[in-house]
């Protein structure tokens, strides 16, 4: 059983799709083993409250990168997590996590990367930037978390079309509706890849 943690910092809806996905059997060998939040105030951590899957919260306030990451460590530990996905997660992961967890982590971002994205680009913003470029498609990406900002490879991608009345509210629900999709599919491809070689996490952690 490959343990799955899902980083959130806000409402949550990409972990509770993936959560649905675990529990219609679409993620093959996985569960839900923690969700992990860097607000207390997260919709998405009620929501696991509700359903009793196990929450923690990581408040990166204070703290250097090497403390965050010996924290995450050792939450990772405690639950046994052989896999990350990020979802809406606002804060960096520190580099030498990245690295112990060398694709096994991915995030999703609600446009085309390599466009609109990085540190500043999140929210509304994201899709203001398209709108205003002029850009006639956007969507949504699913990729491997390396120790830049949406710079890891692309696992995948699905687009839609901008139209002309677009405000940036209206095309970030259609981009959520996308990513609600392809980041389950996207969790279970590469997990079921994860799992022709064991799957279990066990090096890296020190
Ligand atoms: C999503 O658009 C995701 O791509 C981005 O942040 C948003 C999070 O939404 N990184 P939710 O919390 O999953 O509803």
């Amino acid at each position: 059983m490959i343990n799955i943690a899902v980083f959130i910092s806000g409402g949550g809806s990409n972990m509770r799709a993936i959560a649905a996905a675990i529990e219609k059997g679409d993620i093959a060998g996985a569960r839900l083993a923690l969700v992990v939040s860097s607000k207390t105030s997260a919709g998405g951590i009620d929501f696991a409250n509700q359903n009793n899957i196990p929450s923690a919260i990581i408040d990166y306030k204070g703290k250097t990168e090497d403390e965050i990451e010996l924290e995450l460590k050792s939450l990772m530990r405690a639950y046994s997590i052989d896999f990350i996905a990020l979802a809406g997660f606002v804060k960096v992961l520190p580099a030498k996590f990245t690295k112990s967890y060398e694709r096994r982590i991915v995030n999703i971002h609600p446009s085309l990367i390599p466009l609109f994205c990085g540190r500043t680009y999140y929210g509304l913003r994201v899709h203001e930037a398209a709108i205003s470029s002029g850009m006639k498609v956007s969507g949504a990406t699913v990729h491997y978390v390396d120790a830049g900002v949406d710079t890891g490879k692309i696992i995948a991608q699905e687009t839609c079309k901008i139209e002309k009345n677009d405000t940036a509210e209206s095309l970030q629900k259609r981009v959520l509706k996308i990513e609600h999709k392809i980041y389950s599919r996207a969790i279970g491809e590469v997990i079921a890849e994860i799992a022709k070689t064991g799957g279990n996490y066990e090096n890296g952690i020190d």
